[in-house]
């Protein structure tokens, strides 16, 4: 089996190049970069600027089925031009594939994607699955739509489009769970806003098993990535404190300092998506970590 993977370079990528290779399946990388064009066994990277409408048609070769990660990163303040960024770098790039297949003979049967729970609406009640009707009607709500409905397209194609709702993820290398540990480590930690939204986290490891799942079974579909048991932003911190060995000395961080520091990119911290991953378990996939303990304690072993 061959996958072409986009957003090969980033977090999720590394972690899932290293472990397709590692079952035997081969990869090609389409990377904005030209420094991290790179061929190592089993491995080689081709070039696409979406922007421009450029990319190494020769990446198609072989290949079964695509992951489509490719995305600028939605932590970084939220100008209107990033946001236009945010947006584009994750359409213009599956247009740009969605051509690519359209104009030439190839051998892709899927297509599986990144997608996220921002998604959902901000709320302390709901437990959202798939088919939840209450989107987010703000920008990260709109971003999600517009970048599910351009991996849908694919199925004009005859693909398969798996897309998955991404939780936060959990890793030592990247992400959010750094950026939280930072301050309980500087003994300045402390739960955010109410504290009451309901993070639904998965940790990195699971997230990349459940790509090779997807691609191994074909899944088709939209699937919520998160661990079964979502835990408030005060359990999460209390338990990451513990974990770091830190007391918790400081009230909440208000939410509208937040906003002052972050702009509203603070959503991020203070919205609330209680997330249900049933569909795939009963698909046969099996969380290794879970509940956060669990992930925790291999993440910071003692
Ligand atoms: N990490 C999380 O907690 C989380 C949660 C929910 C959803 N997701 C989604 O999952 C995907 C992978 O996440 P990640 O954490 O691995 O992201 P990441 O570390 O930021 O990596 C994303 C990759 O996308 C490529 N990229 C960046 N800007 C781009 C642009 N303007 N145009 C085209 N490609 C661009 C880069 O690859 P090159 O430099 O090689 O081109 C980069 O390595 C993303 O779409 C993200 O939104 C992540």
């Amino acid at each position: 089996m061959r996958v072409l993977i986009t957003g090969a370079t980033g977090l999720v990528g590394n972690a899932l190049t290293d472990l397709l290779l590692s079952e035997g399946i081969s990869i090609h990388y389409l990377t904005t970069a030209k420094n991290k064009l790179k061929s190592t066994p089993g491995k080689t990277g081709f070039y696409w600027n979406p922007e421009a409408g450029e990319i190494d048609e020769s990446a198609l070769i072989g290949v079964d089925a695509i992951v489509h990660l490719a995305g600028a990163t939605i932590s970084k303040r939220w100008t209107d031009s990033y946001k236009q960024e945010i947006i584009e770098s994750r359409i213009l790039s599956a247009n740009l594939l969605f051509n690519l297949l359209r104009k030439n003979p190839h051998e892709v049967k899927q297509i599986v994607s990144a997608s996220a729970i921002g998604i959902y609406k901000d709320s302390l009640d709901t437990v959202y699955r798939e088919d939840a009707t209450q989107k987010d009607d703000g920008f990260l709500g709109h971003v999600v739509q517009k970048w599910e409905e351009s991996i849908d397209k694919f199925k004009i194609l005859g693909l398969k489009t798996c897309k998955l709702r991404t939780g936060i993820v959990l890793s030592r290398n990247g992400g959010a769970l750094p950026q939280m540990a930072k301050p309980i480590e500087w003994y300045v930690g402390a739960p955010l806003g109410s504290g009451r939204q309901f993070m639904s986290w998965i940790h990195l490891e699971d997230l990349t098993r459940m790509y090779l799942f997807a691609l191994t079974q074909g899944l088709d579909g939209v699937f919520n990535a998160t661990a079964p048991n979502p835990v408030t932003n005060k359990d999460f911190t209390k338990m990451l404190a513990k974990r770091l060995h830190r007391p918790l000395i400081l009230p909440n961080v208000p939410a509208f300092a937040l906003k002052l520091l972050l702009g509203e990119m603070h959503l991020l911290l203070v919205s609330s998506q209680n997330v249900n991953s049933e569909k795939i378990r009963n698909a046969g996939f099996d969380f290794k970590y879970n509940p956060l303990g669990e992930a925790l304690d291999d993440l910071y072993p003692q």
